[in-house]
């Protein structure tokens, strides 16, 4: 009672805080678990959590969401949602909300008046409207890459810590929709401070196992490497996935009965909603744990007409807890995912551990979500491509200074960049799972945010260079197209490498000369040679470029820096000798022996040389006809989320592959020509020590009334025995068993689509002698049907919807007029021994990611230009990854430096290693270091987490942690990441 009218003092002075327009004087702060509402300890206590799920793009563009435009396509207005719950929030004190999308939050706020921001301010100071998860969107988990997801959460959190300070910090991570989830992602939000974990989907079989034991809530155990509790994560998974319990949701889009209370009216229906809640609550109650369990009354783009939901719910409230005097032992509250939480923390109990993933999920026998995995594969690629450039953005930004943002070419920004990837993580963004038109969106707005980083890109160059002369990008450079190079008899390519250790990367780059001059900055001559343009991608960029022929080099860039190379045509040389029209026996460099089959023109062995190990390895495109959803078994068919083939056995494109071959001291080609839409090329560089198969789908053809998924299929004679493994979000690798779940026993009935994992940038096979792995560009699907196989999947065209709510099939033509999308990526393969396997592919996927940036400018360098930098003083040693560069405040820079290799992974580097801050930069001088938590919206000495036991415990507790050597010298054990402010000086 006494609370009660505390806060009911709080509703008056905010009241007086509207009329007046000017904001009283705020009290003290209580926000987080001490403004949870009290609880009755010897009853069942019913938490309803009052939120929205509001998509950030999804059947609409983020902004349609926003405005509620395009009502036509779905009725969803996100800024009448926040204006009718603050409105709503207003009414009674113990109304609560959640809040978790900060880009629309964002979106909102800025058009607030002082006097809305004044009353939101204080509903947040009170708890009152909690923010959840708060990254700028609920990232997908499949087909995300860690750094983009730190950085969406990061750019989230920091919003609403600079607007609302340590009451706008969420406590509790939030993924109530996403299809699966990962355990980096666990790990993730663990280390950034969440003391807790919701979700909605999981596994069907999973579910109804954890229903009988009570494992709906568990402990995760979330990195193999990290020693816990810190990438524990307590893990709740919501009993009706996001949505209100049957008969309870009042939005104006449902049609329940509202409470009818009024004697005198018709339809009095109080006792029968009581008598109903009570059921469903007792129903709910067996299969959790504790006295307490959590309602969620929402939904997607629900409490526009926020009225409807508080008013019914008040009344549901009053009249299940008047029943208390009569001697029901229920009690239902207003409260929010933490409230409950901490009630939970409060039963001071154990839970179950969890140390694998929530992949695949299924929600029926024949409805697996694994197509996603590789949905929208070009869109895929290019979210990871806009990744690399805005890391290098973010780096330059920093390493040029003020003036990269306001320079000679005008001004640029690094915060265009960042929205917009933000934007892309949502979990119906590059998961591949919106509409066509929402595609279209999230890659516009990537490619605007490049435009803005181009601008700081030239101007940080110009700074750091000294050379003013315009550079110009070659997106194309894929397809072979860059009229800078197609039409310049001199020019000087600069490349950027944002990793923190020296590179060596290939370039090909489009040219009409038959020989050319290339010199590095020191001006020694850089062996090259020129080779003709295949066929396929003449075809391919039709009339967007005139190259006939490729200029191949190797570059070797400094770390956090560049160097720069001179390209001259050197007149009057014959053109290069056509390739020849059969397959080699062999191709071999320094490392690496592969050999063809000459019969079928298919790779035969795959050695390497430093290890005298060899595999038999051959490789072949097939595909999957597409379920049309219309067997006797489920009418489920394939589409944009699920992968249902409607035959386990996937047909072959072609047998044999035409051939022809490119062989020279630089590069090595084998070019396969499978159909008129599929061909690949088989390339191995001089200085490499992977193979490269660069493959080439589409347009897929569909004239058959079929759809169709595309693999690429490794076959060799390594013993799998059933297992293979894929990495989590691009970090640690998981072990994964044919028709096998290490958690409960499967009853498989998909044998291909239910064994269908994803992989961000990286899987392999393995036996005891050897491993091959294979680095991919992009987020696939991919699984070992067979022992010794490896198969990804590479792209899917498909003619039905899967009946998950996109209502349209992923069916993606590509530019206007084409009969179909063509899509060109590659996957890198190594072979190395088992215990030496990350030593290559850690490195190597890294650079993947992390792609060097190449710019031109015409003519020769101008005289005085500084041809190469470093923004570091030492490369950093290789088990250490830069993971973020950025600016924070004019003054301040944000840094994460990662240790990337897992514990035993690596002899030579699964070690802890220390680096020292200050001796760092090159050009900054660091003046001093904070360490903050890893979504940087809390000072690590600060961040405090609520513990929990799990029932069975492997092992004895880990070892303290030693201290820093000192402030500046920083230990990174395997798989950590530390984020540092640092304070920095431009010298
Ligand atoms: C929680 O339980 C443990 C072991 O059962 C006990 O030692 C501890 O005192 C309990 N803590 C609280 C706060 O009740
Ligand atoms: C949070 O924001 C406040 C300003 O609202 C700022 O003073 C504080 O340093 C920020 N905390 C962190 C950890 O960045
Ligand atoms: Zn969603």
């Amino acid at each position: 009672m006494a609370a009660y009218q505390y806060t009911a003092v709080l509703v008056f002075s905010l009241l007086q805080a509207s009329v007046s327009g000017f904001p009283t004087n705020i009290r003290d702060p209580v926000c987080g678990y001490k403004s949870c509402p009290a609880t009755q300890p010897s009853m069942l206590n019913v938490h309803l959590v009052p939120h929205t799920h509001d998509d950030v793009g999804w059947l609409k563009t983020v902004d349609q969401y926003y405005y509620g435009d395009r009502n036509d396509i779905q009725h969803a207005g996100v800024q009448y949602i926040l204006d009718s719950v603050v409105e709503e929030l207003q009414k009674d004190p113990s109304r609560r909300f959640i809040y978790v999308e900060s880009a629309f939050f964002y979106r909102w706020w800025k058009q607030q008046n002082q006097a809305t921001r004044s009353i939101v301010t204080q509903l947040v100071n009170e708890g009152r409207l909690e923010f959840i998860n708060g990254g700028w969107c609920m990232s997908d988990e499949a087909t995300t890459h860690y750094s983009a997801v730190i950085d969406q959460m990061t750019l989230g959190l920091r919003f609403l810590n600079d607007t609302f300070g340590p009451c706008g910090r969420p406590r509790v991570a939030w993924h109530i929709d996403p299809f699966g989830h990962a355990r980096e992602h666990a790990s993730i939000f663990a280390q950034m401070g969440y003391d807790g974990f919701f979700f909605g989907r999981l596994d069907y079989q999973d579910k109804d196992r954890r229903k009988k034991t009570k494992e709906l809530e568990l402990l995760w155990r979330a990195s193999e490497s990290l020693s816990a509790p810190t990438a524990d994560l307590f893990t709740g998974i919501l009993p009706n996935g996001y949505n209100p319990p049957d008969g309870f949701c009042w939005d104006q889009s449902c049609e329940d009965a509202p409470i009818r209370d009024d004697p005198d009216l018709e339809d009095f229906n109080v006792d029968d909603m009581v008598q109903m809640f009570l059921e469903t609550a007792h129903n709910q109650s067996k299969f959790y744990k504790s006295n307490h369990i959590i309602m969620t009354m929402g939904s997607d783009f629900q409490y526009e007409n926020a009225n409807l939901w508080y008013k019914n719910m008040d009344k549901l409230i009053r009249y299940v807890n008047g029943q208390q005097a009569a001697g029901s032992r229920v009690n239902v509250l207003y409260s929010t995912p933490s409230c409950y939480l901490q009630e939970l923390h409060r039963a001071n109990t154990t839970w179950a551990l969890k140390t694998d993933d929530f992949f695949p999920y299924a929600d029926d026998a024949h409805d697996f979500w694994t197509g996603y995995f590789t949905s929208r594969p070009a869109l895929k690629r290019y979210e990871r491509l806009s990744n690399s450039h805005l890391q290098t953005c973010n780096q330059l930004e920093v390493l040029g200074g003020p003036k990269s943002r306001s320079g000679p070419f005008g001004k640029g920004d690094s915060d265009t960049m960042r929205k917009a990837m933000a934007v892309a993580q949502h979990h119906d963004a590059v998961s591949g799972t919106e509409k066509q038109h929402v595609a279209n969106d999230y890659a516009r707005r990537l490619a605007t945010g490049w435009a803005h980083c181009q601008v700081l890109v030239r101007n940080s160059l110009a700074v750091l260079s000294g050379s003013d002369a315009r550079r110009f990008f070659c997106e194309n450079l894929n397809i072979s197209v860059c009229s800078l190079t197609e039409t310049s008899k001199m020019f000087t390519m600069n490349v950027y490498n944002p990793l923190a250790r020296p590179v060596s990367w290939s370039v090909r780059l489009p040219v009409n000369g038959s020989a050319y001059s290339v010199t590095d900055a020191q001006g020694k001559p850089v062996t090259n040679e020129v080779i003709p343009l295949s066929k396929a991608t003449m075809a391919l960029r039709g009339q967007r470029g005139s190259a006939l022929n490729e200029l191949v080099f190797q570059v070797q860039a400094p770390p956090l820096g560049y160097t720069t190379y001179s390209i001259s045509l050197l007149q009057n040389r014959p053109p290069p000798p056509p390739p020849r029209p059969k397959a080699p026996l062999t191709m071999q460099n320094k490392f690496l022996k592969v050999t063809f089959d000459p019969a079928t023109g298919l790779l035969s062995s795959l050695s390497n040389l430093e290890t005298k190990q060899s595999i038999k390895l051959s490789q072949n495109f097939y595909w999957y006809n597409a379920s049309a959803g219309n067997n006797e078994e489920s009418d489920q068919p394939s589409g944009a989320y699920i992968f249902r083939p409607n035959c386990s056995t996937p047909f072959i494109i072609s047998k044999t592959a035409k051939i022809q071959t490119v062989q020279n001291g630089v590069v090595q080609e084998v070019r396969q020509w499978f159909s008129p839409w599929v061909s690949q090329v088989v390339r191995l560089y001089a200085e490499s020590r992977e193979l490269e198969l660069e493959w080439t789908v589409g347009p897929v053809p569909v004239e058959d009334a079929l759809g169709k998924e595309v693999i690429s299929r490794l076959d060799t004679d390594i013993n799998t025995s059933g297992y293979f493994y894929t990495d989590s979000n691009g970090r640690e690798v998981l072990e994964r068993r044919r028709d096998y779940r290490p958690t409960w026993d499967l009853l498989q009935s998909e044998p291909i689509a239910g064994n269908y994992y994803p992989i961000n940038s990286r899987a392999f096979i393995k036996d005891k002698e050897s491993q091959l792995t294979v680095v991919t560009d992009r987020s696939q699907g991919g699984s070992s049907i067979v022992d010794g196989s490896l198969e990804i999947m590479l792209h899917r065209r498909l003619l039905y919807d899967d009946v998950r709510g996109v209502a349209e099939p992923l069916n993606e033509t590509g530019e206007a007029g084409a009969e179909g999308l063509v899509v060109r990526g590659r996957l890198l393969l190594t072979l190395t021994p088992p215990d030496t396997a990350a030593d290559a592919h850690r490195p190597l996927a890294q650079a993947q990611v992390l792609q060097p940036l190449l710019s031109f400018q015409k003519g020769p360098a101008q005289p005085s230009t500084r041809l190469q930098f470093s923004g570091l003083q030492a490369a950093l040693p290789p088990a250490v990854h830069l993971l973020t560069v950025s600016q924070w405040d004019y003054d301040s820079v944000l840094l994460r430096l990662e240790h990337q290799y897992q514990s035993k992974e690596s002899k030579a580097f699964s070690q802890p290693v220390t680096v020292n801050l200050q001796k760092l930069f090159s050009n900054l001088e660091v003046l001093g270091a904070t360490e903050m938590s890893l979504g940087a919206n809390q000072w690590k000495s600060e961040m405090s987490r609520l513990d929990w036991r799990p029932s069975s415990d492997a092992g004895a507790p880990p070892p303290k942690r030693p201290a820093d050597p000192s402030s500046l010298d920083v230990t990174l054990h395997p798989m950590e990441i530390r984020t540092f402010l640092l304070r920095v000086w431009q010298s």
